[in-house]
């Protein structure tokens, strides 16, 4: 069988938070499918649509969406409580327009595995979201777990449930969506371990957390901050300590949307970024956040000498306000210049630049700058 449709991958090059469901929000139409194909809870998903600001944490971002069908697939795990708070607090701002559907596959988030990854010293080594991920993951892979499809689920949404829910369906969309949560750094296996989230994050994920052939996914969209956050505990060897940072984490209001925490923030690492350019297979980039730029000078790091130490190169910064702009022509040399580098170190053409919160201020770039 074959699935002749678009199948996109939206997908975080660095350690999250890059901005995958804004540039979601902005691509979904009516007759597209949603897919999310791993994570849970840790996720924070922030959509801005005017005075409408909306945090998603297990529901993919197509629900603020009529005519979009959405899944939690088999790659996920699902805190019930945790989902039902999520539809009754959307239903109650009149913004739960979707479908959703859940795979019976998916597994369930447990009160044991919370407390477990709250109290745990490795978790608060790590500094994970304590939302149970890694013990639920953990329990699926020594056949222990509790799957969505062994308990009934009480929801306050019309939720499809069961055997209905698999890839043959998918056929009925003009584009199926895969929504990718945390980042590619942030990978169990191609991330900075131990210092990782519990589940696969890159592209490739997307087939075996969907149930989806890799022939079916034609667009890998890499979605990725002008500059780095982190948050959490772990390698970062552009951080900074300085004002910079502090105008980063300030002017990008770099706080957890899941755990309110303050982002750790540095300069953009193109070296990194080269490694996930390949490793999830981007064919665009969605480039985050321009109008956070906003100081004198701005750097990106390009290689690293030994011990680690990144070398960088100097660009001006942004000199005026980019967030009413809504055209790519309109943006300043200096932006242009800076994704120039970008596309040109990566060799990926940009077709996303956003330059505020709000899913309105994004300009597509139908050239390749
Ligand atoms: P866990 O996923 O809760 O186990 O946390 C493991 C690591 O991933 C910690 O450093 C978290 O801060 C980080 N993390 C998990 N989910 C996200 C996310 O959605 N955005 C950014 N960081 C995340
Ligand atoms: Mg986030």
């Amino acid at each position: 069988m074959r699935i002749e449709k678009n199948g996109v991958v939206v997908v975080g090059l660095q350690y999250g938070d890059e901005g995958k469901g804004k540039i979601l929000d902005f691509l979904l139409g009516s007759g597209d499918a949603c897919v999310r194909f791993q994570g849970g809870p840790n996720a924070g998903h922030t959509i801005r649509n005017g005075d409408d600001k909306h945090v998603l944490h297990s529901l993919p971002t197509g629900i603020l969406k009529k005519n979009v069908d959405n899944y939690i697939g088999a790659g996920c795990v699902l805190d019930p409580d945790g989902l039902e708070n999520e539809i009754v607090n959307l239903k109650a701002k009149d913004a739960y327009k979707g479908k959703l559907f859940i795979s019976p596959k998916a597994h369930i988030i447990k009160q044991e595995h919370r407390e477990q990854d709250a109290t745990s010293e490795l978790s608060k080594e790590i500094g994970t979201t304590k939302r149970g991920i890694g013990p639920a993951y953990a329990d699926k892979v020594r056949r222990v777990g509790l799957r969505a499809g062994d308990i009934e689920l009480k929801l306050s949404a019309d939720v499809k449930y069961g055997d209905v829910v698999d890839t043959f369906g998918f056929k009925h969309y003009d584009t199926i969506y895969y929504e990718g949560a945390q980042g590619t750094m942030l990978d169990v296996d191609h991330g900075t371990y131990p210092y990782v989230t519990s589940s696969n994050t890159i592209a490739g994920a997307a087939c075996t957390g969907a149930g989806v052939p890799p022939t079916h996914i034609n667009k890998v969209i890499g979605v990725m901050k002008a500059y780095t956050t982190r948050v959490g505990s772990g390698p970062f060897p552009t951080e900074l300590f300085n004002s910079d940072g502090e105008h980063l984490g300030r002017v990008g209001n770099e706080y957890g949307s899941t755990t309110g925490r303050k982002r750790r923030c540095g300069w953009l690492d193109l070296k990194a970024l080269e490694n996930a350019v390949r490793i999830n297979g981007v064919t665009a980039l969605a480039v985050t956040k321009l109008d956070v730029l906003t100081m004198p000078k701005i750097y990106a790091a390009v290689n690293y000498q030994s011990y680690g130490t990144p070398v960088f190169v100097e660009f001006p910064g942004v000199k005026q306000d980019i967030t009413n702009m809504r055209d790519e022509t309109q943006l300043p040399d200096e932006v242009k210049a800076y994704l120039d580098f970008i596309s040109d170190y990566l060799d990926v053409p940009i077709y996303y630049v956003s330059v505020g919160p709000d899913t309105e201020q994004t300009i597509p770039c139908w050239r390749n700058f």
